[in-house]
């Protein structure tokens, strides 16, 4: 009896990650913007899914499926780029992070009377507990609020954080979101530290802050239960193919040069862009909902990972807007002062133009349109990934708590940065 229950935990344990089996993942190193630019037309030619791009001289980490290898790894030789493989069998990598993930869950007691929960990877509901709890206990600093539900009826949730119950209309407002895409899974834990740090620190006196935990619920969730590299949202209600093939990539889906490059019409596709700008509820609620804020937001952050890259507007030409040197030069002390409080394994941050740095042209996308409404500074932030060497396609937990202590110094300093240079012109 007990060996048939082990032997069906076993067989339950490893079909997971199932739909991976065959599947491989390189390495690919571009060493000039002409390699960066036949990747990028590789990439829109065969649908390679990075989980991390490449830059110049920065490996980038494809995820190849079987019937692609060949034509892949073809490409790739006749244009001399470099490459190499990272897994021979990418659902294998994926058992080991899911390992690493069970060994920690054993050893930790789970969230303590409301302790900051970083020794792991956080389950949706961990997420929204913490932040009730924290909520509950800083009724005077901290509001949640629910603009709606996602398409499968979970809660939208952010947060607003200040100590004048945002009537000040002086103080700038510093947004930061996570979890835009169902696998990154690492985002929310930084939210997570920043809403825990702005209960203690200093940094609630001269600024409000909007903090959205896990802009799309749905796709987290379906991350953790069927799909680990799953992107998108869950809605079937764009396309006749919806049903069969659901959810639209939320960075396509603003309303700026909306559907016209890096994305695509079919939503059997990563990067289908939705119907029409803002089709999903996750970005037409969070549109709706913080419009009344915009003209105060001097800084916004939109947390994804990986790839150590802080990228800013204009994704989908790769022009630079008015404000490119404010970008630059705050995107750059972002950058400095993660480099300055990491750890010396971690690569640096490369800051620039995200069309100019990934060789890749993206629209619809949530910092170009956030840009587009006013918002002065705007980045995406990827923070860092697996390097050479390592398995598996997430950092180990144990660098959780390291990350998102780096991240938030960053943070901290691109909000001092950003109100000294806007939060006069921007009330
Ligand atoms: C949690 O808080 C309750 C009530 O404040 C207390 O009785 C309990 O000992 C605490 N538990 C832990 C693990 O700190
Ligand atoms: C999105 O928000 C902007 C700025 O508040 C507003 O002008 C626009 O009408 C909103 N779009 C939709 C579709 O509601
Ligand atoms: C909050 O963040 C600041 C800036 O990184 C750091 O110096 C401080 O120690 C943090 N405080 C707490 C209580 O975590």
């Amino acid at each position: 009896m007990k060996v048939w229950a082990v032997l069906l935990l076993f067989a339950v344990a490893n079909a997971k990650h199932e739909q991976y089996q065959g599947w491989k993942s390189y390495f690919v190193k571009p060493f000039n913007t002409v390699q960066l630019q036949v990747l990028g037309s590789v990439v829109e030619k065969y649908g390679i899914d990075f989980l991390s791009n490449p830059a110049v001289e920065r490996n980038g980490l494809a995820l190849v499926k079987p019937e692609l290898h060949e034509d892949f790894i073809k490409s790739l030789r006749n244009h001399g780029i470099a490459y190499k493989i990272h897994a021979e069998d990418v659902k294998a990598q994926l058992d080991i992070d899911d390992e690493l993930m069970e060994k920690r869950r054993r050893k930790s007691s789970g969230m303590k009377n409301g302790t900051i929960p970083l020794d792991n990877y956080l389950e949706l509901e961990e997420i929204y507990d913490y932040i009730d709890y924290i909520a509950e206990q800083y009724p005077d600093l901290v509001t949640i609020i629910s603009p709606g539900n996602s398409f499968e009826g979970r809660p939208l949730k952010y947060l607003k954080i200040s100590t004048t119950n945002f009537e000040d209309k002086n103080k700038p407002i510093i947004l930061i979101d996570a979890g835009f895409f169902g696998r990154d899974w690492i985002t929310p834990s930084i939210v997570l530290y920043a809403l825990h740090n702005l209960t203690q620190s200093d940094m609630l006196h001269d600024y409000d802050w909007i903090l959205i935990p896990v802009a799309n619920p749905d796709g987290y969730k379906y991350s953790f239960t069927n799909d680990r590299f799953w992107i998108k949202t869950r809605s079937t209600d764009q396309h006749l193919l919806s049903i069969v093939c659901p959810g639209v990539n939320v960075n396509r889906n603003f309303d700026f040069f909306w559907n016209t490059i890096g994305t695509s019409n079919t939503p059997c596709a990563d990067n289908y862009a939705g119907s029409k700008p803002l089709s999903e509820k996750e970005t037409f609620l969070l549109n709706d909902s913080l419009g009344e804020f915009i003209s105060r937001v001097v800084l916004d952050i939109s947390l994804h990972s990986y790839g150590s890259l802080i990228l800013f507007p204009w994704g989908h030409d790769g022009s630079l807007s008015n404000h490119a040197f404010a970008l630059q030069s705050v995107g750059v002390s972002i950058a400095d002062t993660i480099y300055a409080n990491s750890l010396p394994d971690f690569p640096r941050y490369i800051v620039g133009n995200s069309a100019l740095v990934t060789g890749i042209e993206t629209s619809g996308t949530g910092i170009d349109y956030a840009h587009m409404l006013g918002i002065p500074l705007t980045f995406n932030l990827r923070l860092p990934g697996i390097e050479e060497g390592t398995e598996g396609f997430q950092l180990d937990p144990e660098y959780i708590e390291q990350l998102a202590k780096e991240t938030w110094a960053g943070i901290v300093v691109g909000a001092r940065r950003a109100a000294e240079l806007f939060g006069n012109t921007r009330n």
